[in-house]
């Protein structure tokens, strides 16, 4: 706690992969969702893109930590810690003042009443006085720029590092939602397996990351196709360095199953879609938002194959941030947010 104090307003989206804050209506902060600790004494090293260079290069007295598994927090502490080094990356001259936050939190829509508590908590013990949360794929629509209490049905999915959310809205709330643990991380995981299998070559998290930005892919034959990837890494059996370039159309090979999976559910949530609001969405096309949203080909196959035109959201990384922005503004007419 500071000398004075003031309230400051903030929008925060945090995700498993990235957490973005805002405040008055621009991006303060967007930093991978990473905390450095010290193993003996626990305190904090690095926060965020500082601690995401120490991940996979840390020695025993330090370890690296996602405070987020699949959507929701995995180790309280360093959630907290990991919100109050981003709070403060927002602050850097403020050291005597430590604000009174007014926070809009976003949570996965499948949250459990602990879960959301836990969040919560966090928000709170980071310095959040007045804490509310937001439903992600409600504040994705709201991000894309969808009138979301219309009774006009739209449809949100969001894949994102943990998990991709699917969810129709209506009226101001989630009709119908359903989350699958299947997203850009379970891809990178894809990568680091084929690499492993098919070419002998053992990659770290961050280097099949890379592989995927660069070259990732849903189908085998692109418009506008990347160039081949050249991989670094040492051979598993020899230990011998290896170059290997990597093509857009083997990863697309290599993420088909999880890609499939992907697929079945969004057909599985339109199923259970009231027919009234099936025929918006079949009108209004499908929404994709997170960062998943932006390999290559994803909204093309998906129309193909759904026969429904699919829209990746104008910057999917942050439209679920930018739409907890716009909630903020609106904490007192958005009868959807949750206290
Ligand atoms: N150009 C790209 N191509 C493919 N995947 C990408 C690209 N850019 C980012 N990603 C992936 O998107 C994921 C992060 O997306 P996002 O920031 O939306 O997730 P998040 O909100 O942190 O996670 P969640 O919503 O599941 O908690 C990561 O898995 C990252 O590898
Ligand atoms: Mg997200």
């Amino acid at each position: 706690m500071g000398l004075f104090s003031f309230t400051q307003e903030i929008a925060m989206d945090l995700g498993t992969a990235n957490t973005i804050i805002i405040c008055n209506g621009k991006i303060m902060v967007d930093a991978p969702s990473v905390v450095a600790l010290d193993r003996r004494t626990d305190k904090v090293l690095a926060v965020g893109e500082q601690a995401r260079q120490m991940h996979g290069k840390t020695h025993e007295n330090i370890r690296t930590v996602r405070p987020l598994r699949d959507g929701v927090i995995a180790d309280f502490y360093a959630a907290e810690q990991m919100i109050r080094g981003m709070i403060k990356m927002m602050n850097p001259k403020n050291r005597w003042f430590s604000p009174s936050l007014r926070m809009v939190v976003c949570i996965p829509s499948g949250s459990t009443e602990v879960e959301l508590r836990a969040v919560r908590d966090s928000a709170e013990h980071a310095g959040g006085r007045d804490v509310y949360m937001i439903y992600e794929p409600m504040a994705a629509a709201i991000g894309i720029g969808i009138d979301v209490e219309a009774p006009e049905g739209n449809m949100i999915v969001d894949i994102g590092g943990g998990t991709t959310e699917i969810a129709v809205i209506s009226l101001g709330g989630i009709v119908s939602n359903k989350s699958i643990r299947i997203a850009g991380d379970e891809l990178t995981a894809d990568i680091m397996e084929y690499m492993r299998r098919q070419h002998n070559v053992k990659v770290g998290e961050r280097t099949a990351e890379q592989i995927k930005i660069n070259v990732g892919a849903v189908l085998t034959t692109l418009e506008n196709p990347p160039e081949d990837y050249i991989v670094h890494g040492p051979n598993q059996m020899t230990a011998l360095p290896m170059e290997v370039p990597v093509s857009y159309q083997e990863i697309a090979h290599c993420l088909e199953k999880s890609i499939s999976k992907m697929e079945a559910a969004i057909l599985s949530a339109l199923e259970q879609t009231p027919p009234e609001l099936y025929a918006d969405v079949v009108r209004n096309g499908i929404y994709l938002a997170g960062g998943g949203a932006l390999i290559r080909g994803l909204d093309k196959r998906l129309t193909d194959k759904i026969n429904i035109p699919f829209h990746v959201a104008e910057d999917p990384l942050h439209a679920v941030a930018k739409g907890t922005g716009v909630a903020l503004k609106n904490i007192d007419k958005f009868k959807f947010l949750i206290r």
